[in-house]
């Protein structure tokens, strides 16, 4: 029998009703469930050889006018201890496999030049090196992790960089590194052995890296070392099996396990500029940004297949945004501009990465100071801290904390027919019992109404916020107007016992602290 029309209209309203009903914006977060630790380390830093990331940025030398220590910025100690870089990794990225540290010791003034033959063939005066780089960390506070040339190295080099750094015995090494003003050793745990040995690092096959990586990491012997082998590319499973496979019986010589991540707007051949970009590659963006976690979950499910017992950590030692450099510069200095659509994806990457704490022990921002998604920007003796500097500044409750379960429903994000989660979210439980919450609206049009439920307490009892949003998806921070994009104290939220009510502008992320 034929439905009328207005009983089918009224039917329909009903299903949209429902639908609506049935998918608010939610996140529930089970306060008592957590388990996990969120490694302080995935809130790392990544400092290569390459255009002004070390020259420039970190070191302007002893003689500079530039207010320095030792040679290091004092402008940039200050900005980075802000957001307290738990670990940086050095000297590269592709430069590490042409690296030879013993260039970069010994009185500055007798250390080779070399050519950068990596990063723009220009001169390398080796003024920066391991002495500078482990005085950098200690003045940061930051954990050194220093990758060692495989591609063009020694066994014999790396072995002796290990000893020189690490030892206490007395040898040659040992011997060099006080006649160089250092007298006890500065145990560096963090070794990575070789980088992307696929390609730059020397256009290997898996199982040839495999026996590399296994005879560099049995000479590796002083002092306690965390050694990681280089993975293959994001969507190389393949490397991931052979090299796991190759190991198994060598756990010992394997902590950690490299992998490398970085967003174009629209593919390497089509990485988009970081500023002039319209709604089309905002989208692109975030969907080539989440998509990583597909490919994370892909490396994670063959490790937990070879190493169920977790003892190989996944290091997601690269990864950010890598977009097209700022017209006028040296393209293979790969300097770009930071807007408030780095920030949204950093908050992204920052999620998958806390919700996979059990097995990503670190990861580390492609980089720090003027190259790719940099925390912080110089030029000359100026210095502006990015949009992502923010979110790494609000981010940073979650280092060492509990990771919390939590369960987000949320609507869409639709753009021209495609659609993404709008939402993003991540909890955890500090040592002091505080929870925060961090929630990203990648949407750029709409706010998010979202309802917070905590799961295992009765009454929230203080609640206190902070944003970073804008009024356009590409504004930013540039020398002339350098506040333009940071964060803001945020109260767009009403309490009711264990709920929270959030009103969640577009294009933003807000972190929530509770008791
Ligand atoms: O971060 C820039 C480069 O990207 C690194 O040197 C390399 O490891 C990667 O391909």
């Amino acid at each position: 029998m034929p439905f009328s029309r207005t009983f089918v209209f009224c039917l329909l309203l009903n299903v949209a009703g429902l639908v609506a009903a049935s998918t608010p914006n939610k996140i529930i977060v089970n306060i008592d469930l957590g388990t996990e630790k969120i490694s302080k380390h995935i809130y790392g830093h990544f400092a290569e050889h390459l255009g002004n990331c070390i020259y420039g940025g970190f070191w302007v030398g002893d003689n500079s006018p530039i207010p320095n220590t030792r040679g290091i910025r004092n402008d940039v100690i200050a900005a980075l201890r802000e957001i307290d870089p738990p670990v940086v990794r050095w000297p590269g990225g592709c430069f590490a496999d042409t690296y030879h540290w013993k260039n970069g010791i010994g009185p500055r003034d007798q250390r080779p030049a070399i050519i950068n033959s990596t990063w723009g063939g220009v001169s390398e005066d080796n003024s920066f090196g391991t002495h500078e780089f482990l005085d950098l960390c200690e003045l940061i506070g930051a954990e050194p992790y220093i990758c060692l040339n495989v591609g063009s190295g020694t066994v014999q080099e790396a072995a002796e960089w290990v000893e020189y750094v690490n030892s206490d015995a007395k040898s040659p090494m040992t011997d060099l590194r006080k006649k160089n003003g250092r007298e006890q050793p500065w145990n560096v745990l963090f070794w990575a052995v070789g980088n992307e040995s696929w390609g730059c690092g020397g256009n290997m096959t898996p199982e040839y890296y495999a026996d590399l990586f296994k005879r560099f990491s049995t000479y590796l012997r002083a002092g306690k070392l965390y050694r990681i082998a280089s993975g293959g590319t994001d969507p190389d499973f393949h490397w991931t099996e052979v090299l796991l496979q190759k190991t198994q019986n060598y756990q010992h010589l394997i902590q950690g396990y490299s992998f490398h991540y970085y967003t174009f707007c629209h593919g390497w051949n089509h990485k988009g500029s970081a500023t002039q970009f319209d709604e089309n590659d905002w989208f692109h963006t975030m969907k080539n940004t989440l998509f990583m976690e597909k490919r994370l979950e892909r490396h994670i499910a063959l490790m937990d297949e070879y190493d169920p017992e977790n003892k190989i950590s996944l290091m997601a030692d690269e990864w950010g945004n890598w977009f097209d450099v700022e017209p006028g510069t040296n393209p293979a200095f790969l300097y770009q501009q930071n807007t408030l659509r780095d920030a949204v994806t950093a908050a992204l990457y920052l999620n998958i990465f806390n919700k996979h704490a059990r097995r990503v022990k670190m990861a580390n921002i492609a980089q720090t100071i003027n190259v790719l998604q940099a925390m912080l920007l110089t030029k000359g003796d100026m210095l502006i801290k990015t949009p992502t500097f923010y979110v790494f500044k609000m981010y940073k409750v979650h280092q060492d904390a509990i990771l919390l379960p939590i369960h987000l429903t949320c609507d869409d994000y639709v753009f021209d027919g495609m659609n993404l989660p709008s939402a993003s979210a991540s909890a955890s439980k500090d040592v002091e019992g505080r929870i925060n919450l961090s929630i990203t609206n990648i949407n750029p049009n709409k706010d998010v109404k979202i309802k917070i439920e905590l799961r295992g307490i009765n009454r929230i009892a203080k609640v206190t916020g902070e944003i970073i949003t804008a009024a356009a998806m590409n504004e930013y921070n540039d020398f002339a107007k350098p506040e333009k994009v940071l964060c803001k104290p945020f109260s767009a939220f009403t309490v009711d016992k264990n709920l929270l009510r959030v009103s969640l502008p577009s294009k933003s992320v807000v972190t929530l602290e509770m008791e």
